[in-house]
Order: C-alpha cells, then sequence, then structure tokens
C-alpha cells in the first residue's frame, strides 16, 4: 500500500516543494492550508487531495487526519509546516496582537497538528512527524523576537516529543532553514540582498526534508544553511547539579540525570 503523507501550508514556499517531492516518492498526498485555490492546485498537480485547514484551529487538524485516514487508509507522515512572519521591526512585530497572531499559526499549529497525527502514526505502527521551524529557532533574532520565540518553541517542542514517542517507531524532527526563496521574505528579500545575506533555494530545504527522512534520529532539528550540508544542529548539554560540596549530584536514575545535564 503507498505511503500517505499530510502537509499543512502545502499551497506554497516550502509546503508545495515538499508535496511535490513526496508524490515523486509514491507518497498519497493530503495537501492543506487556507489558501483553498494555491492548495487545490498543488493537489491536482500531484493527483493529491486538498483540504481546507486553519492550523489554529484543533479541529481542523483533527478532520484533516481523519480525511487522510478514510481517503489513504491511515497516515505515514505529518510535515507540519504551515507558518507566517511576524512582520519586521519592533514596532509592528513585538505587541501583543502580533504575538497571539502569530504563536497561533507557527506554535499552536504544529502543537495541534502532532496531536491529531500521533494516535494516526501509532495505529500504523510509526511514522514521521516534520515540523518546519526555522535558524531563528537556534539562534537569537533581535530583529524578530516573536518569531524567533515561537521558532525556538517548535525546536523545544520536536525535543521533547522525539524521545517520548521513540518506542512507538514514531520519529519527531525538525526542519531549521535559513532565508529561502518563498512568499515569507518578500518584503525583506530586497533588504536582505542587499546586506549580502545569500538566499537558500526551495530545492535546498527540500533536499534536506529528504535527508531527515533517511536519518534514523529523532528529536533532532536539522540546520538548512546555504552552501554546507545538512545535518542535525549539535546543542551542548547543559551542566549539571553539584552538591555544595562540589561532588556531582547523586541520581537514582540515570535517564533523569542525563536530562538534568552533563557531569
Ligand atoms: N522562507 C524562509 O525564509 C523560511 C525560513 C525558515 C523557516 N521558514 C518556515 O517555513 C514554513 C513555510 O513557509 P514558506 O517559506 O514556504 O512561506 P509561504 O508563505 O510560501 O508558505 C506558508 C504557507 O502557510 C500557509 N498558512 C498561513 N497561515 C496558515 C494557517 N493559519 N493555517 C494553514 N496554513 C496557513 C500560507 O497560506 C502559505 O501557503 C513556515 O513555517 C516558515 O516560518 C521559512
Amino acid at each position: 500500500m503507498a505511503k500517505a503523507a499530510w502537509v499543512t501550508g502545502g499551497a506554497s514556499g516550502i509546503g508545495a516543494a515538499v508535496a511535490r517531492r513526496l508524490s515523486e516518492q509514491g507518497y498519497r498526498v493530503l495537501v492543506t492550508d487556507v489558501d483553498v485555490t494555491g492548495g487545490e492546485r498543488v493537489a491536482a498537480e500531484i493527483g493529491g487531495f486538498f483540504q481546507r485547514v486553519d492550523v489554529r484551529e484543533p479541529g481542523d487538524s483533527l478532520a484533516a487526519v481523519e480525511a487522510a485516514t478514510h481517503e489513504f487508509g491511515g497516515l505515514d507522515l505529518a510535515f507540519l509546516n504551515a507558518g507566517v512572519a511576524t512582520g519586521f521591526g519592533l514596532e509592528e512585530g513585538f505587541s501583543p496582537e502580533a504575538y497571539r497572531r502569530v504563536m497561533s499559526i507557527n506554535l499552536d499549529g504544529v502543537v495541534y497538528g502532532a496531536h491529531a497525527a500521533i494516535p494516526a502514526l501509532k495505529a500504523r505502527g510509526g511514522g514521521d512527524i516534520v515540523a518546519t521551524a526555522s535558524l531563528a529557532g537556534l539562534t537569537a533574532t533581535p530583529f524578530d523576537p516573536i518569531y524567533g520565540a515561537n521558532k525556538a518553541a517548535v525546536v523545544g517542542l520536536v525535543r521533547a516529543l522525539g524521545p517520548l514517542y521513540a518506542n512507538e517507531n514514531i520519529r519527531v524532527n525538525a526542519l531549521c532553514p535559513s532565508f529561502a526563496e518563498t512568499a515569507i521574505i518578500t518584503n525583506v528579500r530586497d533588504a536582505l540582498l542587499g546586506a549580502g545575506v545569500p538566499l537558500l533555494d526551495v530545492s535546498d530545504v527540500v533536499a534536506a526534508f529528504d535527508s531527515i527522512l533517511a536519518g534514523s534520529g529523532t528529536g533532532e532539528a536539522w540546520f538548512v544553511q546555504v552552501g554546507r550540508a545538512s545535518e542535525p544542529f549539535a546543542f551542548r548539554n547543559v551542566p549539571g547539579p553539584r552538591t555544595p560540596a562540589g561532588d556531582k549530584a547523586p541520581s537514582a536514575d540515570a535517564s533523569v540525570q542525563a536530562n538534568l545535564g552533563e557531569a
């Protein structure tokens, strides 16, 4: 039976390119987006099907998984990719309104999508969740604090869900591109190029997505950077606890100790 994939934000940019790639690889693809015209076009092009999903609505994600299960007999992969930019510049970008609007798409959307997909992936005996975070989730982003905050949260979520669902054969990883040639950077494209910032081609991001799927790791955040092969970002472990005397703090449980940090 052909594998089945669900793509959010599949009407354009990275989501559309990954939907095309998955279709080439033999997946049956459910394309979802709030952009109905664009989403229907991509779905028709790849012989998939489209459903309108606003990732801010948990019920929309549940309905998408139900539709994929009904149409394809199950779900093997969820690409939780829908996202928006905050609006660059502190004045417009750092406000309670911008915070709620962008967190609800870039973070809530991934939480609701993963929550909806996990039971279907479990029912299939395992599968993949790939969430599109950003390089902004791995570095400081003074140019857009709210975007940096929600992308860092997506990285944190993936790092937690990966080990949590490893025993169910569900891999959960994050795709973390630098600036890429899509509609999301329209307002800043000239400024970026003027400042000499090289832009990724969407095909570079798709290649990184392929590498994630071909890998075996989970809970990883793969950077995608111009001119470099993508790989999981190497996080430094936090320092572990010490007793007042400076000894290593004893821990009854090795797995708890590992999460507390390095000795
Ligand atoms: N292009 C970049 O420079 C870049 C870099 C790093 C990360 N990203 C991330 O990549 C992802 C895809 O963005 P892109 O670059 O392809 O841009 P894009 O604008 O081409 O695609 C984003 C898609 O998300 C959809 N979307 C927006 N709000 C939605 C909602 N509430 N529910 C469902 N769909 C919604 C849009 O309609 C659009 O089709 C985003 O999460 C973005 O943050 C992009």
